[in-house]
């Protein structure tokens, strides 16, 4: 006898079939095609997928708790059907140190609705040691940067634009982001990614690229991620959009916009981005306005939205939002027995309206609201408790374990 059986069409070892997923422990312990018993059952006719993994949110605390809390960020990644999401240092106050990695984790963690990592800040080698790494060319210098890289143990991700090759424009406007963060400055920071893994050959993951050039650019070991809004959003949508638009590395043209929605194979994953802002912080005059833009919500229903059009298939969503995350991380994840049972549920040809009315999120709004799209997320297990569910709403207070917990916490 099982304590929970979750049954209904999963998407296994690349096609859906009708399984009994049986969990023990929070881990599945057994997959199979006949009826299992048990304590409990979650049947379902929606399709059950392994659990989303967005490796680049700002869940903004300690610190911009106006914008965003680590409550209301995991909330909304677990309405949005994330299971773990990795969230970024550029907190009110850097988290550039151990120690202060671990002041954040005491507060983070009574919060987490769903798994996570914390990313600590490149910039001081001795700090280097840390499962997580995040680079942000421009905080701190190249040489130092170069020494935290080659003294790495984890998974170094850069935030890839050189401020060296930022343009000045006069009396500038939003439409001229995409000119002052030319796609050039993008270029030359993924060369010298190029030079960094050529010399040290350390895990090396680009986050949000943004134009054909870059994939063409980008060494061939180094993965690469892209955001919902680089491939949802160009700088047509900014005549709508106007500085709520600004992000970094800005929307860029229609052409590059296509060329990574439709070249996703040359791509190792979906990172959200999610970087929430108050309107208030948007809609101020360019260059004042706040870069970054909101989006765990909504991205798996814009990338279904895609897969009913007949542009993405299934194999390819389950490979960006969760195997490919999964490989650059180093997670035991997939639906498999011994890995911790995380799922996605999702009702995949819903037709629904995003309504930031709907949303979790502290800030209040989203570049997608009022648009047509498919697929709403039912229910969300991590390690086998439903800690999301449609109609109910959030189910927990505090679930969320973090999964690359540094020594001494
Ligand atoms: C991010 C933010 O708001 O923290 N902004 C953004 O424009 N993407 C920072 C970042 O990811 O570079
Ligand atoms: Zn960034
Ligand atoms: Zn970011």
């Amino acid at each position: 006898m099982y304590t929970l059986v979750l049954s209904g069409p999963t998407y296994y070892q690349n096609k859906i079939q009708n399984l009994n997923i049986a969990i023990e422990n929070q881990k599945i312990s057994k997959l199979s095609k006949s009826k299992l018993k048990s304590e409990a059952t979650i049947k379902t006719k929606d399709l059950i997928l392994p659990g989303l993994i967005d490796p680049h949110v700002h869940f903004r605390e300690p610190g911009n708790k106006h914008k965003e809390t680590f409550r209301t960020g995991t909330c909304a990644a677990a309405a949005g059907g994330i299971t773990t999401a990795l969230d970024m240092p550029n907190n009110y106050r850097h988290i550039t140190t151990k120690k202060l990695l671990q002041e954040k984790e005491k507060i983070v963690s009574k919060k987490a609705v769903i798994d996570y990592g914390l990313y600590l800040q490149a910039g001081i080698p001795s700090e280097a040691d840390t499962p997580l790494m995040k680079y942000f060319l421009g905080f701190g210098s190249f040489d130092d940067y170069e020494k935290c890289y080659s003294k790495s143990t984890g998974v170094n991700v850069f935030h890839a634009e050189d401020p060296e090759l930022f343009q000045e424009v006069e009396n500038p406007t939003i439409y001229d982001h995409n000119t002052i963060h030319p796609p050039e400055a993008a270029e030359a920071a993924c060369k010298f990614i190029n030079s960094l893994y050529s010399k040290y050959q350390k895990p090396t993951h680009i986050t949000h690229i943004t134009t054909r050039q870059e994939v063409h650019t980008i060494l061939p070991n180094i993965t690469k991620g892209v955001t919902p809004p680089h491939l949802f959003l160009s700088i047509k949508n900014l005549d709508v959009l106007g500085t709520f638009g600004k992000v970094d590395p800005p929307l860029r043209e229609e052409a590059d916009r296509i060329y990574l929605l439709t070249h996703l194979d040359k791509i190792d994953c979906v990172g959200t981005d999610h970087a929430p802002h108050t309107p208030e912080e948007k809609e101020a005059d360019y260059p004042a306005a706040k870069s970054g833009l909101p989006g765990i919500e909504d991205y798996i229903s814009l990338l279904f939205t895609e897969l009913h059009k007949g542009n993405l298939d299934l194999s390819t969503i389950v490979r960006l939002t969760h195997a490919g995350p999964a490989k650059i991380f180093g997670l035991k994840r997939g639906i498999a027995t011994g890995n911790d049972a995380d799922f996605t549920i999702i009702d995949r040809k819903k037709e629904r309206i995003i309504n930031v009315q709907d949303h979790f999120s502290k800030c209040g709004w989203t570049p997608y609201d009022g648009w047509k799209v498919r697929g709403e997320i039912q229910k969300t297990l991590v390690r086998g408790k439903t800690v999301f569910e449609k109609e109910v709403g959030i189910l927990t207070r505090k679930w969320g374990k973090n999964l690359f917990k540094i020594d001494g916490k």
